[in-house]
């Protein structure tokens, strides 16, 4: 590390940030430094105290400082660092938590291929998908439906799977093979519908899809429970029994990606618990290690993976680091301490707490709408509440106003377009959550008045 005084020019020179734009932050010299976390605090280069609301990237859900996910990886670093699970190799951590994730996830799901990240393991289930329509002599199957505003990650082909604007604007994407229906965003696409009418008509989307590009030629659907990145998009209970009841009739498989609902976040071990989804394949990462180290799984369905086991040969895919035993040992921790604590049931228990709280800003002026599911939770920022009106373009200027004023009272909540999305870390006791929704709010007025002052210019 740079000396202390040195690190920002260095930053900005020297480090290409994802997901940012590298000329704003140099121009306004705007990084902020994160010295040190514990329990649900991060402590930035100022030492001023924030309290995370967002678990890092959706992903510390046991919270920072914990001493025994440092110890397993040192012991298993003395151990055995490194070995691969290639060429008939495994090791003792590898299969302990294949083991696990059979067992903690939903029935039929019983083989598990290791990656290092939610991308990786998406790459790996579109490879997986394609083959499996391969061996049972259908190749022509080769479309993955997804939605708007999913987020399934960077890679090409899982940019491809995810339904962002912003990236497939960049660099020739989707690839083909990929195609879209809208999400089951009812304050954003329909507020004025019935809610559960709305689910259903956002499900039907599929079908209208599969028959205009015709059943023979769809491979898979593919869902997070509650979409995260694209806004915490939580759907109507009518959604995913007639998601499924589609995907049956037209013998799709169904992908149910789990990187951020999984490992306790709706209050479920599974998104898929939540919702009642049984999916052929389930991709999973972050909770799974609780960020303390890069690794995701794969969880195949006994449809797929026969097939794949009984007639495919070699796979012939898969990373140095797939398996890796200090990344399986710090997971294996991870989940002993989520069952240790009844983290998952604390979550089950809190939610009601938590969903009181952050509706009690909805009397707020800016505040069109909130919704919760677990610890997962969005605040739609709108412009006139009666009857509701969105700001001015460009879209996420007053959520990035407000996510800024959030750092500046001591909450991480993140902006999505005008909406502010939190999912805060699973340890959060009532008075973190209490703590979190005052800070909201603070963090609110601050944005209000700022649009009273400039309300075109405020946040540009
Ligand atoms: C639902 C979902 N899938 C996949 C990914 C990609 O994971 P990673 O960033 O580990 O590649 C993310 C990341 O946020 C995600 O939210």
């Amino acid at each position: 590390m740079p000396a202390q005084t040195n690190w920002l020019t260095s930053d900005l020179e020297h480090h290409l940030h994802p997901f940012s734009n590298a000329r704003a932050m140099s121009d306004k010299r705007d990084v902020r430094l994160i010295e040190r976390a514990d329990g649900v605090y991060i402590w930035d280069g100022e030492g001023r105290r924030i309290l995370d609301g967002m678990s890092g990237l959706w992903c510390v859900n046991v919270g920072y400082g914990r001493e025994e996910l440092a110890r397993a990886a040192y012991d298993q670093m003395c151990r055995l660092p490194y070995y691969n699970t290639f060429f008939k190799t495994t090791t003792a951590p590898a299969v302990t938590l294949a083991d696990k994730l059979v067992e903690l996830t939903p029935a039929g799901l019983n083989r598990v291929f290791f990656a290092n990240s939610g991308s990786e393991a998406n790459d790996t289930i579109v490879r997986m998908v394609r083959l499996y329509w391969e061996l049972e002599g259908r190749p022509e199957r080769q479309t993955i439906i997804s939605r708007t505003h999913a987020y399934h990650g960077s890679t090409l082909a899982a940019a491809s799977l995810g339904g962002m604007s912003n990236m497939h604007g960049q660099g020739g994407l989707p690839l083909p093979g990929f195609d879209y229906i809208m999400p089951p965003y009812h304050f954003g696409l329909a507020r004025d519908e019935d809610p559960e009418a709305f689910g259903r008509r956002a499900a039907d989307a599929l079908e209208a899809k599969i028959l205009e590009l015709g059943p023979e030629h769809v491979a898979a659907f593919i869902g997070e429970p509650v979409q995260g990145a694209g806004g915490v998009i939580i759907p109507p209970a009518s959604y995913w029994p007639r998601i499924q009841e589609i995907c049956r009739k037209y013998d799709i498989l169904l992908i149910a990606d789990e990187v951020i609902c999984g490992f306790g976040r709706t209050g479920r071990w599974f998104g898929s618990d939540t919702y009642d989804i049984r999916p052929d394949l389930m991709p999973m990462a972050k909770g799974l290690s609780s960020g303390y180290q890069p690794i995701a799984a794969v969880l195949v369905g006994d449809r797929v993976a026969n097939k794949i086991v009984d007639e495919a040969g070699e796979f012939a895919h898969g990373f140095t680091y797939s398996g890796h035993p200090v990344a399986c040992a710090v997971a294996m921790k991870n989940i002993e301490i989520m069952e240790r604590e009844h983290l998952v049931e604390h979550v089950a228990e809190l939610a009601p707490y938590f969903h009181e709280g952050l509706s009690s800003l909805a009397d707020h002026p800016l505040v069109g709408e909130v919704r919760t599911v677990g610890f997962l939770g969005a605040i739609e920022l709108v412009k006139n509440k009666d009857p509701i009106e969105a700001f001015e373009p460009p879209v996420g200027r007053v959520g990035t106003l407000c996510r800024d004023h959030c750092v500046d009272v001591g909450l991480v909540m993140r902006g999505v377009r005008d909406s502010m999305v939190v999912a805060p870390p699973l340890i959060c006791t009532r008075e973190h959550i209490d703590e979190l929704v005052d800070k909201a709010r603070q963090a609110l007025d601050l944005t209000l008045a700022d649009l009273k002052q400039a309300p075109a210019t405020a946040g540009a």
